[in-house]
């Protein structure tokens, strides 16, 4: 579910932070754990509280690629690129997800229930091609295959 942004929980991270050092990051880091991104209000709260410019924080925010600024969707997907991978035709995979999704690497689908990464080796290259959904495998994947998992996930969200 989606979670609100509420003011007090903001303010609940600002005051466990402030003062403190590296107060910034820490306070995004938890703050990104929370909603899974950097809510606007979240970066204005705390520029004023930190008394840090708007600015400063946006940068630091986009500097460290961990942190995002869009909500995610509800379900992540994460197609391996790793060599094994890459040899046994991840690059086509990930060019079928970015149709049948009409998103590209590191989006969000429209509809809010698919995020797209792509990631360098997930330990199981026996297994390649793989992708994971939320964490669950998806190995020796062919192209045909994804249609039907990805429906299986949305059908999912309908219950
Ligand atoms: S290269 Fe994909 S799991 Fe190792």
């Amino acid at each position: 579910m989606k979670k609100e942004v509420s003011t007090g929980n903001i303010e609940k991270i600002i005051e466990k932070w402030k003062g403190k050092k590296g107060s910034l990051i820490m306070a995004l880091h938890e703050l990104q754990h929370l909603y899974g991104y950097i809510p606007q209000k979240g970066a204005e709260k705390m520029s004023t509280a930190l008394r840090i410019p708007l600015s400063q924080i946006y940068e630091v925010i986009t500097f460290y690629n961990l942190f995002k600024l869009k909500e995610p969707g509800k379900n992540t997907i994460a197609v391996c690129m790793g060599t094994a991978c890459y040899l046994k035709g991840a690059p086509e995979l990930l060019n079928e997800l970015k149709v049948l999704l009409k998103v590209e690497e590191g989006g969000t689908t429209k509809d809010g229930l698919f995020n797209l990464d792509v990631v360098r080796c997930l330990g199981c290259c026996g297994l390649a091609p793989v992708m994971t959904i939320n964490g669950e495998i998806f190995g020796k994947l062919k192209k045909g295959e994804i249609k039907d998992i990805l429906a299986k996930y949305k059908k999912k969200e309908q219950k």
